[in-house]
């Protein structure tokens, strides 16, 4: 069960999650919001302060001579700017004077049951009876602000969310330069930080570092959270692994412009921040307004990291995403990107159509190219309307008839986008984000709407919603294939072209959740360019999120992996496709290529036609594959057994109901070696007392292999391990599938 408490005598606020406890002090006369406490679950109700405050005569109050001593090294709830705390901080502003520096100070607390919204941004949720909130009322008595600080905890997790609001109270008008939504102070130690870094078809890889003295961080500008850098943090304790030690995760629920820093002070002490990226933004809050900083979440494990990304998992598939289709079985759709690119029509997608049917494949997905005039990636973005050259028809005829083949149908739109060869940007050139006099830099040979300004919000809803209702459309992958620049909005004055980037990322939230209120039933995949906005932020909207475009198996192991340190398997887009690879011209085996989809929601993204024969007649195994296994995939707890990179020659995972009754291993191979015996591999997860039967799925049986059924206890499995023998030659990795036994 979690818990708040407010210790009147210590003035402590403790928070507390099944098996972390968080601690807060009011301290001094002058009301100081100092942090004293993160890390495993304490009993007892204090803890020696982190900066010895009880030390005379150190804080203000009994030696002011020294207070920017004091400033520069108290651990900080919330780090106020330029009065004496060099290190970086959480809020500043432009006040009318012109004026950077902001002080805080405790005025009031709540606690309430639930947790509060936050107005017009994703959020985790939970009700009153599966989470409690804290809210520290502070101010900004120089500026007249008041500053709220959020503090969630829930029953069933062991993660604490946090945002803010900042209200302005006083009758003039001041600017926003910076706030933070998380600030996390750990004491001195020998920690490494970790960040998800990557490119266009290599998102997410894992790039841990020792942390040295100074600002470590990572950020995007791209108005996106991008390819390249990760709103995620960890700062793990240089000797933790998978399984053993303390891990510390921030994952920030935003899909625009981020920082994530850790900073280690000249006491050795680290101060780790999260929020939006101050860079180019700059919001005017009139009087009486509040500006609200979108959700950061934290994880601490004393069990390494395998532990924290389980509860990341479990956090977002019980407390964000919201679609249906979280807890179902989703359709196995085949997309027609790489097998047709541009190049198809209604004939072409039929008869891919038919062919899936017979196979066992469930959706038909047409992607980019339906539109306009869209024969490439020149034209069109933003004429939603149906290229009757391709389509005979229209989409109302494709998907009636793909619907009486017996599939779902879905659809690809880029709905940010605007092409200067369009009918829209020849109507309304001033829609595109653009510098006035300048020309803008193009990317894709497109640029990105307005979504600041809410006539152009409306516009492009009208134009999603027109398409999805004229035919029984079931699936929408949202499409984001290029970054920003040239930074400029005719809807803003002069002193408030520092909120575009932001109000660009609210734009594009109130544009998904129109859809999903209107929409219900619609499964929404997002996608950027592949998994340049794969974060919390639109796990919200959607329940899954292309992960890459890249869809060669070995390279999505890697991908995989980095992903599922924080994002359910259940969120990830995984497609079985053609070889060689498009991106990376890699020959793989087919079955490898359906493993490694199971580990995400499996699909396909071939020429189902054309494929050889004997990876075609391999499909109907493969769905019967996915049937039986995808509820656990989705459900279960995710263990990482082993890396492909650490490991050259495998990778291996496992996934564990949460009852421990049943478990799936996948193992597959990265790199062939002559003359090997066989691979002993230590699964994690079990009862220790449970008997379980374990057998392999054999894809030319495209069934359990009743000679391979073997009854081992949990005990056996976890210490001693299975043996995976049978690795020369044309082994391309196994599927384990383990039940308990009667
Ligand atoms: C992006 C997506 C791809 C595909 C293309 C279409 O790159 O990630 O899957 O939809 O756009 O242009």
């Amino acid at each position: 069960m979690s818990d708040i408490r407010f210790l009147e005598n210590e003035r402590i606020f403790k928070i507390d999650s099944e098996n972390t406890s968080y601690m807060i002090k009011i301290a001094d006369e002058e009301r100081f919001v100092l942090h004293m406490y993160y890390g495993k679950r304490l009993k007892s109700d204090s803890v020696a302060d982190l900066c010895r405050l009880g030390e005379n005569p150190f804080v203000p109050s009994k030696n002011n001579r020294d207070r920017c001593s004091f400033y520069d090294c108290a651990p900080f709830e919330y780090p106020a700017h330029g009065i004496g705390d060099y290190r970086d901080d959480a809020f500043s502003v432009k006040n009318k004077n012109g004026h950077t520096a902001t002080t805080l100070n405790y005025l009031s607390y709540n606690i309430m049951k639930g947790k509060p919204g936050i107005k017009g941004l994703p959020a985790t949720f939970g009700s009153e009876d599966e989470c409690k909130t804290l809210e520290l009322i502070c101010e900004d008595a120089y500026n007249g602000l008041e500053v709220r600080l959020y503090y969630s905890v829930f029953d069933d997790v062991d993660a604490i969310t946090r945002s803010v609001v900042i209200k302005n109270k006083s009758k003039d008008s001041i600017k926003l330069t910076k706030i933070m939504s998380a600030c996390l102070e750990l004491d001195e130690g020998d920690y490494d930080t970790v960040f998800l870094h990557g490119s266009w078809a290599r998102e997410r890889a894992i790039d841990r570092e020792k942390l040295g003295y100074g600002k470590h961080f990572v950020s995007s500008v791209r108005g996106e959270s991008s390819h390249q850098e990760h709103p995620f943090i960890g700062v793990f304790a240089s000797d933790a692994t998978e399984d053993f030690g303390e891990v510390y995760g921030l994952n920030f629920v935003y899909s625009g412009n981020f920082i994530a820093q850790a900073e280690k002070s000249q006491f050795g002490t680290v101060r780790v921040m999260m929020g939006i990226n101050p860079v180019d933004f700059e919001w005017t809050l009139a009087a009486g307004e509040e500006f609200y900083a979108p959700e950061a979440v934290m994880v601490y494990s004393d069990e390494g990291i395998g532990k924290m990304s389980r509860c990341f998992h479990d956090l977002y598939r019980r407390h964000l995403i919201r679609s249906e289709y979280k807890n179902k079985m989703r359709p196995i759709l085949i997309n027609n990107w790489e097998a047709t690119y541009f190049d198809f029509n209604t004939e072409k997608l039929l008869s891919i159509a038919r062919e899936a049917k017979r196979l066992g494949i469930e959706m038909l997905v047409m992607d980019d190219g339906w539109f306009g005039c869209r024969n490439d990636d020149n034209n069109s973005l933003g004429d939603w309307f149906v290229n009757e050259k391709k389509l005979p028809g229209g989409l109302k005829y494709l998907v009636d008839e793909v619907n009486k083949i017996g599939l779902k149908f879905g659809i690809w739109m880029e709905p940010e986008m605007i092409s200067p060869d369009s009918e829209l940007f020849r109507a309304h050139p001033d829609w595109a984000i653009q510098l006035p006099g300048k020309v803008g830099s193009l990317a894709r040979n497109q640029y990105v709407l307005d979504l600041s300004r809410p006539e152009i919000v409306d516009y492009t809803y009208n134009q999603i919603s027109s398409v999805l209702h004229s035919a029984n459309i079931e699936y929408l992958k949202w499409d984001m294939n290029r970054q920003i620049c040239d930074l400029g909005s005719i809807g803003l004055d002069s002193s408030s072209q520092g909120e575009l980037f932001h109000r660009f990322c609210l734009g594009v939230y109130e544009l998904q959740e129109r859809l999903v209120q209107e929409f219900p039933g619609l499964l929404l995949e997002n996608c950027s360019g592949g998994g340049a906005r794969f974060d919390p932020g639109m796990l919200y909207y959607s329940p899954q999120i292309w992960c890459s475009d890249n869809t060669d198996a070995i390279s999505r192991l890697a991908i995989q992996h980095g992903t599922a340190m924080i994002y359910p398997l259940s969120a990830m887009g995984a497609h079985v496709s053609d070889c060689p690879n498009h991106t990376v011209g890699r020959v793989t085996p087919f079955e490898s290529r359906g493993y490694v989809a199971l580990a995400g929601t499996f699909g396909y993204e071939l020429d189902v036609t054309r494929i050889p024969e004997a990876d075609r007649n391999m499909i109907p195994a493969q769905v019967k594959m996915y049937h039986s296994y995808s509820d656990l995939v989705r459900n279960g707890d995710y263990y990482r057994l082993l890396s492909a990179d650490t490991d050259r020659k495998w990778d291996a995972w496992q996934v564990v109901s949460t009852d421990k009754s049943e478990a799936l291993v996948t193992v597959v191979k990265v790199l062939g070696e002559a003359n090997v015996k066989s691979k002993r591999l230590k699964l994690k997860g079990l009862a220790a007392d449970k008997k379980y039967k374990i057998a392999a799925y054999d894809m030319s049986m495209a069934d359990e292999n009743p000679e391979s059924v073997q009854i081992l206890g949990g005990d056996s499995l976890m210490y001693a391990g299975i043996n995976i023998g049978g690795l020369h030659g044309d082994f391309t990795g196994r599927l384990i599938h383990i039940i308990e036994a009667e």
